[in-house]
């Protein structure tokens, strides 16, 4: 009998260092109700012995949530899962597709693709450990090596070991000669490849990622696949989820961005209250009005004066009267 909770994947927000951790999961919740989540990547080692409150918590409202691990250790990856489940998260999702140097010296992300025996031992290791939902997110290649057959008998591994749920970044890996950003740009995307598995393997949950900007292409991968995950666009773009939320999930009465930064700005005082500094929230609204008048006026005002070290919490209601009064130019000018 499948244990595991059922867990929507139609559209997910992909994990990105530095970009996806707990106030921005938060600030995209405000938008979409409907796609899944992801935390940043954490390294085992991190989870278990650094500081669990401020790498791993979160606010109940970002769930459905999903905890991304890096590692390569079974016992350390199964420790990490039982914390994700005892944390409340609906998900443990391991990295197998970041290439950096850092990542692959560790011995976690793309490079374990060269090693499925191993990954289906840390999968099984994690999948024991753990009733929550245990997935893999993986490139569809590495070096030279972009087969089907490779990336198809990898899968296979990874399901006997107990994953049902693939995240398939639809360019391979270059393990040496391209930066981690030259790594989402230059290998070319295929997307024919994850179709063909998921034609493969009925059976296999597979979401599809990499280089998704419109609801367009959403609805034709999802002829394709189960799901799609959307990284940068929604990142550089977040009021993108409102589309996704009409479009996709059917949803109404969409909040504006101005009740988007209201929204902001009660969980902005909350936090402030507990020590959180201003631009550590504010700096992931720098898209809220991408393609809008005013957003360079937006991204002047939040440069100058949200990064700086003393950034205060007067500053933050300030510049939300920018936004709400940008809104307002917005909505008379359409
Ligand atoms: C700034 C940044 C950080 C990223 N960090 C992670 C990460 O921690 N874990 C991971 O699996 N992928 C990471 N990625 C890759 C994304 O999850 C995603 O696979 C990639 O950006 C392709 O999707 P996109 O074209 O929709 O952005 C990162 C990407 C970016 C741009």
């Amino acid at each position: 009998m499948d244990t595991k909770k059922k867990i929507i994947r139609k559209v997910s927000v992909a994990p990105m260092m530095d970009c996806t951790d707990r106030h921005d999961r938060f600030f995209l919740r405000l938008m979409s109700k409907n796609v899944m989540l992801y935390s940043e990547m954490v390294a085992t080692k991190s989870a278990i012995h650094g500081d669990r409150k401020k790498i791993l918590s979160y606010s109940p409202e970002e769930k459905p949530l999903a905890l991304q691990v890096g590692g390569s250790d079974k016992n350390e990856l199964a420790e990490v899962a039982k914390i994700a489940e005892d944390m409340g998260y609906d998900e443990i999702n391991i990295n197998l597709g970041c290439p950096s140097k850092k990542v692959q010296k560790n011995k976690f992300g793309a490079c374990l693709m060269k090693e499925p025996e191993l990954v289906a031992e840390c999968i099984n290791s994690m999948v024991n450990a753990c009733k929550i939902p245990v997935t893999a997110k993986t490139r569809i290649g590495f070096d030279n090596t972009e087969e089907f057959d490779y990336l198809n008998s990898f899968i296979l591994k990874m399901r006997d070991a107990g994953t049902k749920t693939f995240i398939l970044h639809a360019r391979k890996a270059m393990l040496s000669g391209l930066s981690p950003k030259q790594n989402l740009n230059i290998p070319k995307l295929n997307y024919d490849m994850v179709y063909n598995i998921k034609k493969e393997n009925p059976n296999l949950e597979i979401i599809i990622n990499g280089g998704i900007t419109k609801v367009s292409e959403i609805n034709n991968h999802l002829k394709f696949c189960d799901g799609v995950m959307i990284g940068r666009s929604i990142y550089q773009n977040p009021y993108f989820l409102i589309e996704i939320e009409k479009e996709i999930f059917q949803t109404l009465n969409n909040p504006s961005r101005e009740q988007v930064a209201e929204k902001l700005l009660e969980y902005l005082d909350k936090e402030v209250k507990l020590g959180t500094k201003v631009n550590h929230i504010m700096r992931h609204t720098v898209g809220l009005y991408h393609g809008q008048i005013g957003s360079k006026d937006w991204k002047r005002y939040l440069s100058d004066n949200m990064m700086a070290r003393d950034s205060d919490f007067q500053k933050a209601k300030h510049i939300m009267k920018i936004v709400q009064n940008n809104e307002k130019a917005n909505q008379a000018s359409t």
